[in-house]
């Protein structure tokens, strides 16, 4: 794995030649130009947008709050269901509009996975020849130097990347909160669950170096972040590609000797690569939430074997013990896809009873999206949206039955809570989260963001907390 600093010296010298074009342009209008980014998807994408706001500030572009009032407006998209595209094109619609009518000069760029996808790339040339930029997942820190291009060339400039092995890190990055900030550890996924779009529009599995991670992590301890979420599309399989191969445990336990970090969380694992080492060292640490997302997709057997999970309901039911007798007040958060080609009633009631069983503190529930190109959009018996639908109601229902069970078990303890923002209704209140991701409102000041605080949950109002200080 090359990690390119050499590249990122070059995208610094496109920062300053860009920064020269902006202050004519600066001079010209007589005030700072503006950008917006409209982020859709997970928590890799916003991970990428800090990193373009870095970029367009250092730049010298402000922020925007809404996308009609900014000069650049960039789309960082997401494919991995259908609405999402489909919410792409409806903002872009409404983008011209405001283009046309109050600001003609508007820059509209849009990058990430879907622009990985050469039918969406062919849609935006066709329909939507307005766009200046269109841009991938894999070059997104060239952003410097194709919005020079931009400035140099006419016409729609399209670089998109079918992959890569370079990992280019050291730029600049905005974070959204002080306090807390997302580490990529790695990028890409190998698994090629049939129905998901990702291992195509993120390409291979690429680990970055522990060292490297480590060095980023103590500089955002330095700089006062108090919890990291580390990031990758599969941390259970972190490191197995590297030149000294390592595991996703080991890396915690590095973390967790990082002094000013007090939190550590992650995401996403996946069943089939969950060890009993990683177990076992959340078990012995302090600072790993006691929380953890472990997407179920489905109950049945026959389903996820054709979803090519690699792991059974039995596996998978298991895992949640041992998680759960390791980590006592775990909580454990899913997703699942319902009408999956050739699900079943039966299939369908098995994921039910897992939900039942492992009573998950919450669940993401999808209807299953076709994806051109995976494995599943080809397969035969897909589930009529009838059917799937009336099974997704059936699950949520059930889903927010037990969430709803399950969220009151902590009233009358006192817990930290790592206060996050003022309340948005009531200003006399922050708004802050427990390790296991509950959200907590409580009495505090704008001052104690950022700080972890003793809080007592005095009463549960379904998905959230009221607390007071002790
Ligand atoms: N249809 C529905 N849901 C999907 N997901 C991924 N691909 C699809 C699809 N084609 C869901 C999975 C995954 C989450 C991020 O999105 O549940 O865990
Ligand atoms: Fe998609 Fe499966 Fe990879 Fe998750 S593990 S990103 S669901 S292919």
């Amino acid at each position: 794995m090359r990690s390119d600093r050499e590249e990122a010296l070059r995208q610094r010298e496109y920062i300053r030649l860009t920064q020269e074009i902006l202050k004519k342009q600066e001079l010209e209008k007589g005030r700072k130009l503006t950008f917006h980014i409209e982020t859709f998807g997970c928590q890799m994408n916003a991970r990428d947008s800090e990193k373009f706001a870095g970029i367009l500030t250092e730049i010298g572009y402000e922020k925007a709050d809404r996308e009609e009032d900014a000069d650049l407006v960039l789309y960082n998209t997401c494919t991995v269901r259908e609405n999402a595209n489909l919410k792409v094109y409806g903002h872009l619609g409404k983008l011209y509009h405001e283009k046309k009518t109050s600001n003609p000069d508007m820059k509209i760029a849009i990058c990430g996975c879907m622009m990985q996808e050469p039918d969406e790339v062919a849609l935006v040339r066709q329909k939507y020849s307005f766009v200046r930029l269109v841009f991938g997942t894999h070059n997104l820190f060239k952003l410097a130097e194709l919005l020079y291009r931009t400035e140099t060339e006419k016409g729609m400039i399209v670089d998109v990347w079918e992959g890569t092995d370079e990992i280019v890190e050291d730029l600049p990055a905005i974070r959204k909160y002080p306090f807390k900030a997302g580490v990529n550890i790695m990028f890409g996924c190998n698994n090629f669950c049939s129905y998901c779009i990702v291992p195509y529009v993120r390409g291979r599995e690429r680990s970055r170096e522990p060292e490297e991670i480590l060095e980023e992590i103590r500089g955002l301890a330095h700089d006062g972040v108090r919890e990291v979420m580390l990031l990758g599309q599969n941390v259970n399989s972190y490191g197995k590609g590297l030149e000294r191969p390592t595991s996703f445990a080991a890396l915690l336990e590095e973390v967790e000797k990082i002094g000013g970090i007090e939190r550590i969380r992650f995401m996403t694992s996946h069943p089939k690569d969950l060890s009993d080492e990683l177990i076992a060292v959340m078990g012995r640490s302090k600072k790993i939430c006691n929380h953890f997302h472990l997407p179920l997709q489905s109950g049945s057997d026959p389903v996820l074997k054709r979803m090519n999970r690699h792991y059974t309901k039995a596996q998978y039911l298991a895992l949640v013990e041992k998680l759960r007798a390791a980590v006592p007040d775990i909580s454990v958060t899913t997703d699942i896809i319902v009408g999956f080609p050739g699900e079943t009633e039966s299939d369908f009631e098995e994921t039910l009873d897992v939900v039942r069983r492992v009573r998950f503190q919450s669940a993401f529930t999808f209807l299953y999206s076709k994806r051109t190109g995976t494995p599943a959009a080809s397969f035969e018996d897909q589930v009529s949206e009838e059917v799937a639908k009336a099974r997704f109601d059936r699950l949520l229902k059930l889903v927010q039955e037990i969430a709803a069970e399950e969220s009151g078990k902590l009233t009358g303890k006192v817990l930290p809570v790592l206060a996050e923002e003022i309340n948005q209704q009531d200003h006399a209140l922050l708004t802050g989260r427990l390790t296991d991701n509950s959200v907590v409102h409580f009495p505090g000041t704008e001052k104690e963001i950022g700080s972890i605080l003793q809080v007592r949950l005095d009463e549960c109002k379904g998905f959230y907390y009221l607390g007071s200080r002790v």
